[in-house]
């Protein structure tokens, strides 16, 4: 699986480096390593909605506070 984020500088402003790192920290914690591959793109063209993150072609609108939720209710249960 593939979960790409924008770093983007309007989603960089709202916090993407931070997504990143809770995102490779949730990872780590899950040993999901093999199976998640996170991965950063420029600007989606969606910036009112950031910070995006797209997963399997759907994109979801994160916060730093919201990542740990989107791992647990999106990411996981489609592993
Ligand atoms: S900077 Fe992320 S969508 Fe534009």
């Amino acid at each position: 699986m593939k979960i790409t984020i924008c770093i983007g500088s309007s989603c960089h402003l709202k916090g993407s480096r931070q997504i990143v790192e809770e995102l490779q920290r949730l990872v780590k914690e899950n040993q999901l390593e093999d199976k998640v591959e996170l991965a950063g793109q420029f600007c989606m063209g969606n910036c009112q909605n950031g910070v995006c993150v797209t997963l399997d072609g759907d994109t979801f609108s994160l916060t730093p506070e919201t990542t740990r939720a989107f791992f647990e209710k999106d990411v996981l249960p489609r592993l």
